[in-house]
């Protein structure tokens, strides 16, 4: 297998990211509870999209790009980390946005207007629309260019998430890993991570969105193990999902609601309406489902989404 030290990596982060106990919160559960916090990934305000960043904005630069494009909704987390880690190596960074969600200079529209970003909304529900656009507008600048996919999430971004297992199990040991699945890659990376670096931890992506991910997930998982080099077979059993998705996707759910007042009012931690939150209301299902032992060790990746909070109405 492929060394992940031998894939060109950019720093941009803070790593290792913190894991600490939730003391309240596993007391109320009835089981351990941990947190990785990779909200205080050290770019921006943090967030997932750090690590994948790493690896793929070290390929554009390898590739001689001087402009980056990458896509999203309104307020993608993703868009705006793309932006400030450009912002920070020089690269001219172009944002085209589905016009959905909130487009007004609030959340993450008004980080990117503080680091003088150019956004585009283009009206159109299907992202083919969007990257031909962005060859479009490439070519016409008459630069190299580098497109990176909605979330970031292709098999070289999901190796940010391998990458976040092997930093894991250098820190502690868990039984199982929970995580938010919006666009696949970090539950990809994750999913693999395990599969090579932990294998006795089980893997679970919490869907807020409704894409087929029981398709999406091993189908990253085996491009990272591609590129990996790793000689693997991806199988069902290596990932589980669960659909948290509510009432869709960047729409707040009641559960997801509940579960950032109770880890905000529990811990003093703040989750996102569109990500996280739904993720930890999974996490506090399974926990009444009975899913954990008390003496479980259960770790929830923090996956960021500051950004969003101050944008989107949690009514
Ligand atoms: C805060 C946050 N958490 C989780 C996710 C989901 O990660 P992925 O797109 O890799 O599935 C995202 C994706 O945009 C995000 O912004």
């Amino acid at each position: 297998m492929r060394s992940l030290d031998s894939f060109d990596r950019i720093s941009l982060g803070v790593f290792p990211t913190p894991i600490h106990r939730l003391d309240n919160i596993s007391a109320k559960l009835g089981t351990n509870v941990f947190i990785k916090r990779d909200d205080l990934t050290g770019l921006g305000l943090g967030g997932n999209k750090t690590r994948k960043l790493e690896f793929l904005l070290a390929d554009a630069k390898k590739k001689g790009a001087e402009l980056v494009f990458t896509t999203g909704g309104a307020q993608s987390n993703h868009a705006m980390l793309t932006a400030a880690a450009c912002t920070r190596l020089g690269l001219k960074c172009i944002l085209i946005l589905k016009k959905r969600g909130v487009t007004e200079r609030l959340g993450n529209q008004l980080l990117e207007y503080l680091m003088g970003t150019e956004v585009i909304f283009m009206d159109t529900d299907d992202y083919a629309d969007i990257y031909e656009e962005m060859d479009r507008i490439g070519t016409q600048m008459g630069v190299p260019y580098y497109k990176i996919p909605c979330g970031g999430s292709n098999a070289l971004g999901a190796l940010g998430y391998v990458e976040c297992v092997r930093e894991i199990t250098g820190q502690d040991r868990f039984d199982h890993l929970i995580c938010a699945e919006g666009s696949g890659g970090t539950m990809a990376g994750l999913a693999l991570g395990a599969k090579l670096f932990a294998p006795e931890m089980k893997v679970y992506g919490m869907m807020v969105d409704t894409d087929p991910f029981d398709v999406i997930t091993p189908q990253l998982m085996r491009e990272a193990a591609n590129l990996l080099e790793a000689d693997i077979e991806i199988t069902p059993t290596d990932y589980i999902l669960r659909d948290m998705c509510g009432p869709g996707y960047a729409i707040a759910s009641k559960e997801g609601n509940e579960a950032i007042s109770l880890l905000a009012g529990s811990e003093g931690i703040f989750l996102d309406p569109v990500y996280t939150g739904k993720a930890f209301a999974g996490l506090v299902a399974m926990a009444k489902e009975g899913t954990f032992g008390p003496d479980d060790r259960v770790l929830f990746l923090h996956s960021g989404g500051a950004g969003g909070l101050f944008a989107v109405d949690m009514s």
